[in-house]
């Protein structure tokens, strides 16, 4: 069930809702809305508080039932931690933690007064966008390949209001997309490699263009036509699968018809063995999620889109199955990317740069946009450098590099910079071609940045590497949607300056 959200008028204690939220801070502190709802309870929150079954510890929550003097059936006291340490990020996690509480609760809809509490450095319409997506990603629930459930009797939540003044209009609106744009992504990320083969990306993505024919237009090029225009490193890689390659470009056009168009760019590897550079058994099935960056990219695409933001954008997405099988690509192998340069293939297991080098390359040519910033799930050394909550961010584009980290600070959607120095080019010299596709033991995720740093030259472009950060680790590991909101941000600073 999707979420309803709307914004809600500042009285906590009138208000009929289902269930009343409000915040508490670690020592007993009211927030004003948890102070009014005490005042027209006869101090029922400061008796909790007294009692010990409220703390406002972080994480921690209680319920009171039907108060005398309160319109709500319910309210649900959520902790905050320390008044002082009270943060962006506090914000956000407390928010998914009201969300989590509200979801094991009987109620079908809910008042947040959450979004009254004061951030430092950011305003109403961050808080209720903010909020939004928080309860968004705590709601969601992936059930696509379990066996249909019977419908439960009990009440489930399908509305969150949050307390915001008309000044918060614009962020819930862009919650409302951005939110859509992440859940698309998770969706697709989360499903099975056999149902999500690069056919079926494209499906979705024509599926999307069909549904916003107005604006947005899809084309898909199949692996015959990709032959012909010689994208021979994308190819390669898709070789020893049943599950053809596809190369997935959709075009939105919000703004004028000569304004040169925003490019993104995602690795679709709908599964990654490795090859015949073969991954060891262990943790395999998490290379599913190795088209996390077509997801992301899909997904800032989609949140775009429904904010109708006033510019151009492209979205091109190579995606193939890296399989071993009696015709796939092998090491020493040297292929003709569509840029003309020749590659070295040193381990196959190195195949997002692979398909990426010749969606770069036609990016470019196809489109000759202002920017290009791609998005891919691409080392693993990026996660030993950075681990899950910083994105890998590589460009020789000091503006555009700044424009990226601010985007990740304001949605918490985090990007940190590694360098690009030419120092590192050396590690990618072949012998028998221009350039060979690993670069050694040291520095793995910017030597693949610098791999592909050779096929976008003229280009201003970045490199984002999440493969630490587009999906939780472990057996119920889901994907997290991320870097939709970094780049969703990314586009909507580029039109409101
Ligand atoms: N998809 C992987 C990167 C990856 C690994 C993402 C672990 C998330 C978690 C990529 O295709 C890959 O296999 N990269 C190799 C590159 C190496 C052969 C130079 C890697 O990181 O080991
Ligand atoms: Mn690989
Ligand atoms: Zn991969």
């Amino acid at each position: 069930m999707t979420l309803q959200f709307s914004l809600a008028p500042s009285s906590p204690e009138t208000v009929d809702t289902a269930c009343v939220v409000v915040g508490v801070y670690e020592g007993g502190v009211l927030t004003s809305a948890a102070a009014r709802i005490d005042g027209a309870a006869g101090g029922a929150i400061k008796q909790l508080v007294e009692s010990g079954d409220v703390t406002g510890k972080g994480g921690s929550s209680a319920v009171l039932f039907a108060p005398a003097g309160v319109a709500a059936r319910r309210v649900l006291v959520v902790g905050l931690g320390q008044q002082k340490a009270f943060d962006a990020a506090r914000f956000q996690r407390v928010n998914g933690d009201a969300a989590r509480a509200l979801g094991r609760l009987p109620v079908d809809g809910a008042v947040s007064y959450l979004t009254e509490v004061d951030v430092p450095g950011r305003d109403a319409a961050w808080r209720v966008r903010t909020a939004l997506l928080a309860t968004d990603h705590a709601a969601y629930r992936y059930t696509a390949t379990f066996k249909p459930r019977e419908k439960s009797t009990q009440p489930e939540l399908g509305r969150v209001a949050f307390a915001a003044g008309a000044d918060a209009q614009a962020g819930l609106e862009q919650g409302l997309a951005i939110a859509e744009g992440v859940r698309f992504a998770r969706e697709l990320a989360n499903l099975p490699p056999n149902i999500c083969t690069p056919a079926y990306i494209a499906r979705q993505a024509q599926d999307f263009a069909a549904a916003h024919a107005d604006s947005v237009s899809c084309r898909v090029l199949d692996d015959v036509e990709m032959e012909q225009l010689g994208f021979g490193s994308l190819l390669a890689v898709g070789r020893g699968s049943a599950n053809k390659p596809r190369l997935v470009a959709l075009e939105y056009k919000g703004g004028a018809a000569g304004d040169k168009p925003y490019a993104f760019v995602g690795k679709g590897i709908t599964f990654d063995t490795g090859g015949i550079s073969l991954k060891p058994g262990a943790g395999m099935e998490e290379m599913k999620f190795d088209m996390g960056g077509a997801a992301g990219v899909l997904g800032g695409f989609v949140a775009a889109v429904k904010m109708g933001l006033k510019l151009n954008l492209v979205c091109v997405v190579p995606s193939a199955e890296n399989m071993p099988d009696g015709d796939s690509y092998r090491p020493s192998d040297v292929l003709t990317s569509l840029s003309g340069l020749t590659i070295e293939v040193l381990n196959t297991d190195a195949e997002g740069r692979l398909i990426l080098c010749d969606a770069l390359t036609w990016t470019a040519q196809t489109f000759q946009p202002q920017a290009i910033v791609d998005a891919a799930t691409l080392t693993g050394a990026c996660v030993i450098a950075l681990g899950k909550h910083a994105t890998g961010l590589m460009s020789k584009h000091d503006d555009l590099a700044a424009e990226l980290l601010a985007a990740g600070e304001t949605t918490l959607d985090r990007a940190w910079r590694l360098p690009l120095w030419d120092d590192y080019q050396t590690q990618l010299e072949s012998g028998f071609a221009d350039v060979a596709n690993i670069g050694g033991k040291s520095a793995g995720a910017i030597t693949a940045g610098c791999f592909l740093s050779r096929f976008t030259e003229g280009q201003r472009w970045a490199h984002l590497d999440i493969a630490g950060t587009a999906w939780d680790e472990g057996r119920k590991g889901l994907a997290t949607g991320r870097p939709v909101a970094l780049l969703a941000q990314w586009l909507l600073d580029r039109v409101e300056h």
